[in-house]
């Protein structure tokens, strides 16, 4: 009899219980009427006099821990609820909000994914740029008023450097260490002194491209640029270049894109037009070539440059700039879906 009490303190001593059920059934093997310790019990009148105290005590204390024992693995179920009695001590106190890549990350990149498959590779220059490779090697005017007060950031007490205007300062970086054959795109953030409103920001992302090599002609710019659109907003898209003006491009274009939204019937959101304008771009003028080392009797080249925040606000209809750069997460998760 001390034996099998023995047995029955070793076996409850490991006792576990992975759910309600079984913690249930552990507790009719042991505490039920039909259970082993009552059998015990039950045998205890044939347990010789001598005897009868130490089985006595042995006896008690395998009831008490065998009560005790199903109370403590009741006790965990009860504190958890996921129905293990083992506590999970990696699972974490709260939610981790997962982030989702910024819609201009999303746009740019998809940008940078088109004109790579059409060889062009990437360039990279500094936000914090001289004059030099800002506005002069760029064919700017000494009185141009994009050098004005009114645009550009300059750094005080340091009238020649500012904060870049547009990526074709990199431009400049690249055709100054590098001949052509020359084909790259230039993204990465602007600065322009302007006051903030849904249509306009004191920064912006811009995507420059530049294409310089012998005989590089203006039916290669708008062939690029047409597969560019198509690419970007779908196969139906058009474009048209309208003649404008760049210090460093001659001639220079604008481009719009037939509208998205009517599909050039005319709405409010092309102002009944048709057309939305997507970039600026041109021939690169021959005395920026000059300007950068390159010979411009033996080469041409021609460049482009549009803004991130216009090419998001025509794919996903983003109305207010500001949006871009408020962080508000339920803003930024509408386009979890295009990551
Ligand atoms: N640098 C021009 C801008 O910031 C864009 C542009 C680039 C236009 C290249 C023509 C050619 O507005």
């Amino acid at each position: 009899m001390l034996a099998k009490i023995e047995q029955l303190l070793q076996e409850i001593d490991g006792l576990t219980a992975h759910s309600a059920e079984e913690l249930e059934a552990l507790r009719i093997k042991y505490l039920s009427k039909k259970g082993a310790i009552n059998d015990l019990m039950a045998d205890f009148r044939n347990v010789p006099a001598d005897q009868k105290k130490a089985v006595g005590m042995k006896l008690n204390e395998l009831k008490n821990k065998a009560q005790e024992r199903i109370a403590t693995l009741k006790e965990a179920f009860e504190n958890q609820d996921n129905g293990t009695a083992e506590l999970d001590l990696t699972r974490t106190a709260y939610p981790i909000e997962l982030g989702t890549r910024h819609p201009l990350s999303i746009v740019r990149n998809e940008i940078i994914q088109i004109f790579s498959r059409l060889g062009f590779t990437i360039a990279d220059g500094p936000e914090v740029e001289d004059d030099w490779h800002v506005f002069s090697s760029m064919n700017f005017p000494e009185d141009h008023p994009a050098r004005d007060m009114q645009d550009t950031f300059f750094i005080e007490s340091h009238p020649d450097i500012l904060l870049r205007t547009h990526t074709s300062s990199v431009q400049s970086r690249v055709m100054e260490v590098s001949q052509p054959p020359i084909r790259v795109i230039c993204p990465g953030r602007v600065y322009r002194n302007e006051a903030i409103s849904y249509r306009a920001h004191c920064f912006f992302h811009q995507v420059e491209g530049l294409y310089v090599d012998k005989n590089v002609s203006f039916t290669d710019l708008k062939q690029v640029l047409l597969q560019f659109a198509q690419e970007m907003f779908g196969p139906e898209t058009k474009i048209r270049l309208r003649p404008s003006y760049f210090p460093f491009t001659e001639p220079s274009a604008e481009m719009d894109i037939s509208c998205d939204i009517c599909g050039g019937e005319g709405c409010p959101f092309c102002k009944y037009t048709g057309w939305v304008e997507i970039l600026g771009c041109g021939m690169v003028d021959p005395a920026v070539l000059e300007a950068n080392g390159i010979d411009s009797k033996v080469y041409t080249g021609y460049a482009f440059g549009m803004g991130v925040e216009r090419i998001t606000n025509l794919k996903y209809k983003v109305k207010d700039l500001r949006m871009f750069s408020e962080n508000d997460t339920r803003f930024l998760k509408e386009f979890e879906a295009a990551n």
